[in-house]
């Protein structure tokens, strides 16, 4: 039997660091609010001609690098983004191309901040049934560009940056389970109204900003989670104890706090980046994960859990043994 394993990690984040601080001149807030209310105190902001593909192709490299592979072994590469470079081709193909892959599938995924989850199911998917066997995942976002910088609700909580990882074929599983899920019955909560089919119309300039009743969200958010960690536990037959590293999306402390109570695990054992890097939706779980590798906290063997709520709504979660 195939299963899929994580070969090695990568991260990329723009040199530019925006502090709390510097929010205080655009709009009514504090670094005292914004550090209470969501944990964050910077976020790295992309140049003004850096894409998300660049940062997707930085991160995807180092990557390829940590697990001992060349480019020429790559057969697939999934991009989880919603801020891509163009609308056609995906940045995914503009990724390919820069890393001089050629024949490989390449595709983009779009599930906002679960995209990551999405992309790993499906690249799991491919290798487990054969279909590929040294696949690149990525999960980059540029949200920098879609930020209403007079909105105060939304505009402290995002960051830009990408992540990356190798997920190869193994006679040992990696990943126990993915777990993908929607509900797009809640797509008016979260949402940039605008887009290709109904039409630009720069009247409503707002309309291309993100827009989020944070409140509704963060209560489904809590509530979610805890369900899907449930299913991923009772699904695999373990118990809260095995798990080694909570690996969550990064969207807000207290939110990642409430997710680890549920499972009864102390802080010490959650990857927290939300602090340095804010809410960089898709990128922070790659992101979050290949920091606590570098760092030498997350090491082979251990048995991690990824978990991710966004914009959908949509949610997922993963077992992976590192
Ligand atoms: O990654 C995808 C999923 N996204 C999320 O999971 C985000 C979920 N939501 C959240 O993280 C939180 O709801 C927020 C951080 C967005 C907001 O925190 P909250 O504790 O839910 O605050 P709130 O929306 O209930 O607002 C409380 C007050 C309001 O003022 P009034 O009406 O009580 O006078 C807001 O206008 O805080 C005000 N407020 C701010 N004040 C200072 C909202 N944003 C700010 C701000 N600075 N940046």
């Amino acid at each position: 039997m195939t299963f899929s394993r994580i070969a090695g990690t990568g991260g990329y984040l723009p040199e530019r660091v925006m502090t709390n601080e510097e929010f205080e001149s655009l709009v009514e807030t504090s670094d005292e609010w914004i550090r209470e209310r969501t944990g964050i105190k910077r976020r790295h902001v992309a140049a003004e001609d850096e894409t998300t593909s660049d940062m997707a192709l930085a991160a995807a490299r180092r990557a390829i690098d940590a697990a001992g592979v060349t480019t020429s072994d790559v057969d697939l590469i999934v991009l989880a983004t919603t801020t891509p470079d163009k609308v056609f081709p995906s940045s995914a193909c503009l990724v390919q191309r820069q890393l001089d892959i050629h024949d490989c599938p390449a595709f983009d995924v779009h599930a906002a901040c679960s995209g990551f989850i999405y992309a790993l199911d499906i690249a799991d998917r491919f290798i487990r049934t054969g279909g590929a066997a040294c696949a690149l995942v990525i999960g980059a976002e540029t949200y920098s560009r879609i930020i209403d910088w007079n909105d105060r609700g939304t505009c402290v909580l995002f960051g830009d940056g990408a992540g990356a990882i190798v997920l190869q074929a193994s006679d040992e599983p990696g990943i126990y389970s993915a777990h993908s899920h929607a509900d797009g019955q809640f797509a008016e909560l979260l949402h940039v109204p605008q887009g290709i089919s109904t039409g630009y119309d720069v009247v409503r300039a707002e309309a291309a900003f993100i827009q989020m009743k944070g409140n509704e969200v963060f209560r489904k958010a809590v509530g979610t989670l805890g369900a899907i960690a449930r299913e991923t536990i009772a699904g695999n037959g373990i118990e809260k104890k095995d798990i080694n590293w909570l690996v969550p999306h990064q969207a807000n402390l207290r939110i990642i706090k409430a997710a680890a109570k549920k499972l009864e695990l102390p802080m010490e054992r959650v990857v927290v980046t939300v602090d340095e890097h804010a809410n960089t939706s898709s990128a922070s779980i790659p992101l979050a994960l290949d920091v606590a590798v570098r760092d030498g906290r997350i090491k082979r063997g251990e048995l991690l859990l990824f978990e991710a709520f966004g914009a959908g709504f949509t949610w997922g979660s993963a077992l992976v043994r590192y």
